[in-house]
């Protein structure tokens, strides 16, 4: 084992998720795979061929760096759609593997215009629209302009798209506010139409919003967390649990990682003893305690000391003392015939127990999203039926 640690991608729970989601949407809405941040954690590479045995062939990507990490192992039908940031260099790159790319601003569709003229070919482009989140698109009073470029340049343009993103459509909070936004956009859609352009697909939702709100459905979904089988926030989860018709009694999203390690080594302490660095964990009896090789290196929180479990033989068992660079130490005293070597779980199922990403979030006051970006890349993602 040249690792300490490894993480588990289960394909079968990816398919079961995919399912979840085509249902929901029916059979003519595109999904595009959110890859950006290693995919989640999940590492671009590995996800991208088994989402693509999923029958998943488009990818979106925060940047160029994402973009290339995919495009070296994707199937040459799969198409890529940068939604983030890209330069002048970025913006060529795209042109010159077919990528599509999100036009934020004037600027950038100004310079995209240059680049295609360059390399006399055409710009796959989708038209990001404000309509309420305040981060990036173009503005309402520049439609016109924006417009007037794209159809005077249609020779190095192709507009794929026309799309938005919402401010949090995972929290009820939210609600009126993506309410505006839906018609905000609806109004730029009929306007955009109105002055002769017609992008191949209207798009608007992530997860949250293609769970919550079909009427964002539009022509194409952009999933990131619920492929990977999280919910978006506990709200969405309660909401579509308690809507649903009862053939989703069980939870229908999965989560598709799992994150082991081994025990390093074994010893017995007598009572009373301090555990590791400090003295934040005293033994109060004869403790078998277990050394596991991972640490806040590693991506384990430091801030899971003396609180976070792991599973060995199928039960939680607590980590006594400081999480420290590389390694932590786990009490195995109620646990029998635990060796060196035995398999350890960090994050998902062991027998008949299970350790949820979620319930790292709680103790550590983080969403599923950070927590999962987190996983070093460094760790090996490993393919699994
Ligand atoms: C523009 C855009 N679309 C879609 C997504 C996917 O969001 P989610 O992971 O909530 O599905 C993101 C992620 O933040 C995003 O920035």
């Amino acid at each position: 084992m040249l690792h300490t640690s490894y993480i588990e991608l289960s394909k079968n729970a990816l398919k079961k998720n995919l399912r979840y989601l085509r249902n929901l949407v029916g059979p003519d809405v595109k999904i595009v795979s959110v890859i950006k941040g290693n995919a989640y954690g999940h590492g671009i590479k590995e996800f991208v061929q088994m989402a693509e045995e999923c029958a998943i062939d488009y990818f979106a990507v925060f940047d160029i760096y994402e973009a290339n990490e995919a495009f070296s192992v994707k199937n040459f039908d799969s198409d890529i759609m940068v939604i983030g940031m890209i330069d002048e260099e970025g913006i060529e790159w795209c042109i010159k593997n077919n990528a599509s790319f999100f036009i934020i601003d004037i600027e950038r569709l100004k310079n995209t215009i240059s680049v295609a003229k360059k390399l006399n070919s055409k710009a796959k482009i989708h038209l990001e629209v404000e309509t309420g989140l305040h981060r990036t698109g173009i503005e309402t009073e520049e439609l016109p302009e924006t417009a007037k470029i794209i159809k005077n340049n249609s020779d190095y343009l192709e507009l794929e798209g026309l799309c938005t993103h919402y401010a949090g459509a995972e929290s009820i909070a939210n609600y009126f506010r993506i309410q505006t936004q839906i018609s905000v956009f609806n109004e730029i859609k009929e306007y955009i139409k109105k002055m002769g352009l017609k992008p191949k697909y209207c798009h608007t939702a992530c997860s949250a919003a293609t769970i919550l709100y079909p009427e964002t459905r539009m022509d194409l979904v952009r999933i990131g967390i619920a492929q990977f089988g999280f919910w978006p926030s506990k709200e969405v989860r309660i909401h579509k649990l308690l809507s649903d018709d009862t053939k989703y009694r069980k939870d229908p999203l999965n989560s598709i990682l799992t994150w082991k390690s081994i025990v390093m080594s074994i010893k017995t302490v007598k009572p009373g003893e301090f555990i590791g660095y400090g003295n934040s964990y005293q033994t109060v009896r004869k403790t078998k305690i277990a050394i596991i090789p991972i640490g806040y290196f590693h991506g384990y929180r430091r801030s899971l000391s003396n609180v976070g479990h792991v599973l060995i033989k199928g039960k939680k068992t607590p980590i006594i003392g400081m999480v420290n660079m590389s390694m932590m130490v786990v009490d195995i005293t109620s646990i029998k015939d635990v060796k060196k070597g035995e398999e350890v779980v960090l994050i998902g199922r062991q027998g008949k127990n299970k350790i949820t990403v979620s319930s790292f979030s709680e103790n550590l006051n983080l969403v599923n999203y950070e927590l999962l970006v987190r996983l070093p890349q460094h760790i090996p993602r490993i393919i699994t039926n």
